[in-house]
């Protein structure tokens, strides 16, 4: 190999491993190798998970766009016999090669063309093919060229390899961090109230310190996006947010989710398991619905928050984490202490910041400046052009009271939106009467029950699907043909 060529095949090789993303790291490696041979066109091909089928991965050259899109199972094409065999093939005319693969030849119209297909390795099992091609027959590989390749091949192999690696490794960690993680901050809160303006502003104060936040207000008055804001906004913003409800795990299983436990805590117990409180270590425990926590745990999470200390079931070491804990309750805590529910010790520790949030009733400014604000939300998630709501909409809303807070309000504004067809939400899209209803205990026949529960169903289904039929219908694992059938049955207008 003459000196020329070996410099640059340590040039490239440099440049191959300072590329750290996956596709990154393809692309410098074909272009490094056709330069190295002056190969026109080239093609790197990675065998993927089922072991059966060669995809392309990167390509160069004429057909460049259309060859990503092929899958080559092993064995078929020249490609697939080199990643087959683990062996490199130089083809002087592919068209003359009987394996060449008709069926991307065919399409590719690729004609006399000279090719060396190297097999990837690693650790001696191949991962993949190289391919570099010259445009004409007229030019060949050399025997040097070949060599150069395969020099460069077994090295490149490594570098894909790693990269693959990491980048799984990056997509797991994303996937683990957006499971923990908030969602939303302060912004995100929309509200020209001057109680919810002065919570946010204590909030933002609060979020910067580790002091503990009770968050109280009835059901669906925003009490976790507070909590998520106030989390973001706080040095911990980059720990987990950790989020549990007391109310609606069985009390053996809360303390195991709570506290988590050791092999062999008891029966079934076969590994160790980490509990949420342990799990938020660097962040914040979101602890909804505080109220409904047990006593037997309200002691053991007392513990937490004067010691920062917990025990796993069965362990014997106290642990030691540092969490920032959030609770919130709609329930009127002062009420559950005097019946004995609610441990006053415990209510003291969390009660250090209260917030209270206003029930929607009480901030009626809010609802138009809310009902706006998911009717944008909505009008572009199901695209359609809807542009406000009538006067006796409006009105509607406006002396509505609102027993579900801005959930309700939210849930309204998305129904509505599916109900629509024309450019303003009318009374009669909003059916609020209907939810009271709903929400009531009085008894209706059961042919209307049913009839108010399809309805809903499928308003909701749409609503998902933004309004697409054959989506909902999949989701509803119904023919779509019955669905336009129920549709017009149930008087949902189909958009
Ligand atoms: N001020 C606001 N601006 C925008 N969206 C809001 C606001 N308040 C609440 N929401 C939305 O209303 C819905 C209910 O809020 P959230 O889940 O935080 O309420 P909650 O008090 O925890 O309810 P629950 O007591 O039922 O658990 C969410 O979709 C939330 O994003
Ligand atoms: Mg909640």
């Amino acid at each position: 190999m003459d000196q020329e060529k070996f410099k640059k095949l340590f040039e490239t090789l440099a440049l191959v491993n300072s590329e750290t993303g996956f596709a990154e790291v393809l692309d410098r490696v074909l272009t490094s190798a056709s330069e190295i041979v002056s190969a026109e066109a080239g093609a790197i091909l990675l065998i993927d998970d089922s072991g059966k089928n060669l995809k392309f991965v990167s390509a160069t050259g004429p057909g460049a766009k259309e060859v990503k899109k092929y899958t080559l199972p092993l064995g078929k094409g020249i490609a697939g016999w080199v990643a087959k065999n683990g062996e490199t093939v130089v083809v002087p005319d592919t068209s003359k090669d009987p394996r060449f693969y008709k069926k991307i030849a065919d399409e590719l119209e690729e004609q006399h063309e000279s090719m060396a297909a190297i097999p990837l390795k690693v650790k001696g099992r191949t991962v993949g093919v190289l391919e570099v091609i010259h445009s004409s027959a007229e030019i060949q590989f050399s025997r040097e060229d070949v060599e150069i390749l395969e020099v460069f091949a077994n090295q490149a192999a490594l570098a894909i390899d790693k990269a693959r690696l990491y980048e799984r490794i990056f997509e797991q960690n994303r996937n683990l961090k957006s499971a923990l993680s908030a969602r939303y901050s302060f912004k995100d809160i929309q509200s020209q109230d001057p109680v919810v303006e002065q919570i946010i502003e204590t909030g933002r104060m609060v979020a910067k310190t580790n002091s503990t936040v009770l968050i109280l207000g009835e059901s669906g008055t925003g009490k976790e996006l507070l909590a998520q804001a106030i989390h973001n906004e706080s040095p911990r913003a980059s720990g987990p947010f950790l989020a549990i409800n007391c109310g609606a795990i069985p009390e053996t299983l809360l303390e195991a989710e709570l506290f988590g436990y050791e092999k062999g805590a008891f029966t079934g117990a076969a590994g160790r398991k980490l509990g949420k409180v342990e799990l938020a270590d660097g962040g914040t425990l979101f602890l909804d619905e505080v109220a409904e926590l047990p006593m037997s745990l309200q002691v053991k999470f007392l513990r937490v928050l004067q010691e920062r200390v917990l025990e796993r079931l069965g362990g014997a070491e106290p642990i030691e984490v540092n969490v920032r804990v959030i609770a919130a309750t709609n329930k009127r805590l002062d009420e559950e202490i005097r019946e004995k529910r609610f441990r006053e010790d415990l209510y003291y520790r969390l009660n250090v910041v209260p917030l209270q949030i206003p029930p929607l009733r009480a901030r009626k400014t809010d609802i138009p400046v809310l009902a706006d604000f998911f009717l944008k939300i909505y009008t572009r998630q199901m695209q359609k052009k809807i542009h406000g709501f009538s006067e006796r909409a409006s009105k509607l809303l406006q002396d509505y009271s609102w027993p579900g807070n801005i959930r309700e309000l939210q849930n309204a504004i998305e129904r509505a939106v599916v109900l629509c067809t024309t450019d303003k939400i009318e009374f009669k899209h909003l059916s609020l009467t209907q939810m009271k209803e709903l929400s009531d205990d009085r008894i209706v026949s059961f042919k209307e029950a049913q009839h108010r529960f399809k309805r809903d169903y499928i308003i909701k289904s749409l609503a998902q699907t933004g309004g697409n039929q054959t989506a909902a219908a999949k989701i509803l694992e119904i023919q779509r043909t019955y669905l336009s059938r129920l549709l017009k049955e149930l008087n949902i207008p189909a958009s």
